[in-house]
């Protein structure tokens, strides 16, 4: 597999997450464009069950930078984006044609998911060749109840990802990926074998340990989570704990039932 690259393959392979960014606006034309490129997205039987919400204002970045952990890029960048599976507009649409309802179901919330995902995506493709930076935030589904109420996101729609979008103040590092051996199995699925799993990760644990060490408060975080390696650091309290994924599971499975998704 050695495709020769162009433009746009450069362009995507020169993917960095950007968490510093200049105050400067994005002038309406191009906001417009990447938004139609995200429009413009593979969508499931082409009902674009997905919304995105548009945040600017001051006052309601403030709320969301509240909501998403304190993460400051979000103050820093003009904008922040809320993709939602969105069902909303499809049944009220069928609906109002008296037709049978098929999409108050699981396949319904992840049909609009995997759209909203597939269109966000295309945006941040298109805001990157416009030589905007942008970075994804977990944050969204850690406190999708939150974010939900302070969206007013009404039944049959919920939010699975966000992203903030702004001109870099910063040139990040190029960080680490498994390469085509680890992602990419020809026809089915090869298994791993323990030594196999251990060479894939071993330039992740030591780009995770590297990075992590150059943090101010390592040495704290050792200490206070016990962190002896990079897969303890992963599921350590401060990261990706078990707590955290309980928590929000529970909570994300109840809003779905609050938000109507399955009725
Ligand atoms: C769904 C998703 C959620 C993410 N959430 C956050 C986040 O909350 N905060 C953050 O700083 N980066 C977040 N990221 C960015 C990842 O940390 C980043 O993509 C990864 O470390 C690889 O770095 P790179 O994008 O610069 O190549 C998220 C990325 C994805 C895809």
């Amino acid at each position: 597999m050695n495709a020769t690259k162009n433009e746009t393959t450069k362009k995507i392979q020169s993917h960095r997450s950007v968490r510093r960014y200049k105050p400067d606006a994005i002038p309406s034309d191009v906001l417009e464009d990447i938004f139609n490129c995200g429009i413009r997205s593979s969508t499931s039987g082409n009902m674009q069950s997905w919304s995105v919400i548009l945040t600017e204002d001051p006052e309601n970045k403030n709320h969301l930078y509240k909501l998403h952990w304190q993460q400051e890029m979000i103050l820093q960048a003009p904008i922040v984006l809320t993709f939602c599976s969105d069902m909303h507009k499809m049944r009220r649409w069928v609906q109002q044609g008296q037709s049978r309802q098929s999409f108050d179901d699981f396949l319904g919330f992840m049909t609009g998911a995997i759209d909203a995902i597939i269109a966000a995506q295309s945006m941040a493709v298109a805001a990157e060749s416009h030589g905007l930076g942008i970075c994804y935030m977990g944050s969204t589904l850690w406190e999708a109840d939150k974010i939900s109420k302070a969206l007013k996101l009404p039944e049959h729609v919920v939010p699975v990802t966000s992203m903030v979008m702004g001109y870099p103040n910063e040139e990040p590092e190029k960080r680490d990926r498994m390469g085509l051996s680890a992602m990419v199995h020809r026809e089915a699925y090869t298994t791993w074998t323990d030594t196999d799993i251990e060479s894939l990760f071993e330039e992740k644990a030591k780009a995770t340990w590297e990075r992590f060490q150059s943090w101010d408060n390592f040495d704290h975080l050792v200490k206070k989570y016990g962190i002896r390696n990079s897969t303890d650091y992963y599921t350590c309290d401060g990261k990706y704990s078990k707590a955290l994924h309980q928590r929000v599971s529970e909570m994300y499975i109840q809003l779905l039932e609050t938000k109507k998704m399955f009725l």
